[in-house]
């Protein structure tokens, strides 16, 4: 096994096969010892692009409103126990200068597929947010749009788009989703975003619903194929009003696995330690570090909204403030060596890779 993650090491690349037989030996019980050597490889990884530092991202969840109805979810829109809510764009203008005064030097605005801002609106927040704070990135996570919405919010200031796959397998796709939901379009979306010159950050859950070895092995190729600059995966964690609501949580040390993987694939990605991997283990996120995670994502919204805002049961920190998460942060990752900076922490090859390079 240590071959094969040797050989990820040295050139980034196995075939199908390879993947699928290095994640089986790895996700077994007995392999403590050969999961920490992978670790370790994906830590001098990223030590040699980012080295200790790790990046922060202030994240507003602005409305919880969703037109979709994702079996996974708790916010699908046929969830009747959501109280629904939208902040003003004041009340977001406001968490985005309170997040500057913290430390955040990126801003990410996240919603359901909620229209109820329309184009122009979503524009203009963008806008006022550079032009109060030039030095932010401003991040958009707002589900699938058309490619001249996406471009109207690029022109507008915006930096870079989350949009996660949830899983690149056509056929799996379309057992997390209902039918009115496009495995292509979404694929279309950030193939659009990239080349309009977005950083992109793709992803999917680990341990979802149907999800076999294979699938995961499919991810790690289709990652490397669409290059993008972020992957945010998180286990998948069952929300007790979904149609998913009695499947299994994905393992923490999958989890890990699989972020380590990533890394060893896409040696110079940013790589959040999510707060779901913080929510099925007190420690996740420091593991999620320690396995090549560089980049955490604490809430920047206003504590009497977070609880509303569950994907997922039991996500922490929605009952505290926002200095009170990057403070704990500060030290969570203190005590595993690194170290949370007050930078942008764009992609390092950013000015090769997209076309607002700087
Ligand atoms: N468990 C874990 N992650 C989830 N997400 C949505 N629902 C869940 C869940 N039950 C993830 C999806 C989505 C991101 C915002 O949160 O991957 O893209
Ligand atoms: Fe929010 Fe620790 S990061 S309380």
């Amino acid at each position: 096994m240590k071959e094969q993650i040797d050989k990820l090491y040295r050139n980034t690349f196995l075939t199908k096969e390879e993947y699928i037989d290095l994640l089986s030996k790895l996700t077994q019980t007995g392999q403590q010892g050969q999961r920490d050597y992978l670790y370790q490889k994906a830590r001098t990884v990223r030590e040699k692009y980012y080295q200790k530092k790790v990046y922060t991202r202030g994240l507003i969840e602005f409305s919880n409103y969703c037109k979709n109805n994702c079996y996974y979810c708790g916010i699908r829109a046929e969830n009747q126990n959501v109280e629904r809510y939208r902040l003003t764009p004041e009340e977001i203008l406001a968490c985005a200068d309170e997040g500057y005064h913290l430390g955040f030097r990126t801003v990410v605005l996240q919603s359901g597929e909620d229209f109820f801002y329309d184009t122009k609106q979503i524009g203009n927040l963008v806008a006022a947010i550079k032009k109060q704070h030039a030095d932010t990135a401003v991040t958009l996570s707002l589900g699938e749009r058309e490619k001249p919405v996406y471009q109207y919010w690029y022109d507008c200031g915006a930096d870079r788009y989350l949009l996660r796959h949830e899983t690149a397998t056509k056929t799996h796709y379309q057992k997390l989703h209902p039918s009115g939901l496009s495995f292509e379009h979404r694929i279309q979306c950030l193939l659009d975003l990239k080349e309009i010159g977005y950083q992109v950050g793709a992803g999917f859950m680990v341990g979802s619903p149907f999800q076999t070895l294979e699938h995961l092995a499919a991810e790690l190729l289709f990652l490397k194929k669409l290059e993008p600059h972020m992957v945010g995966i998180g286990p998948f964690i069952a929300q007790k009003d979904s149609p998913f609501a009695a499947y299994p949580n994905g393992t923490l040390d999958q989890t890990l696995v699989l972020l380590a993987l990533i890394r060893l694939t896409l040696p110079k990605v940013l790589l959040p330690a999510t707060t779901a991997l913080g929510t099925i283990d007190p420690q996740g996120r420091e593991k999620g570090i320690l396995a090549g995670a560089n980049v955490v994502m604490p809430n920047l919204s206003p504590a009497a909204v977070r609880k509303k805002y569950q994907l997922y049961d039991n996500k922490i920190c929605t009952g505290e403030e926002s200095a009170q998460c990057r403070g704990c942060l500060e030290t969570r990752i203190r005590s595993v060596g690194y170290e949370l900076v007050t930078e942008r922490g764009d992609y390092v090859d950013l000015a090769v890779c997209t076309k607002r390079g700087e």
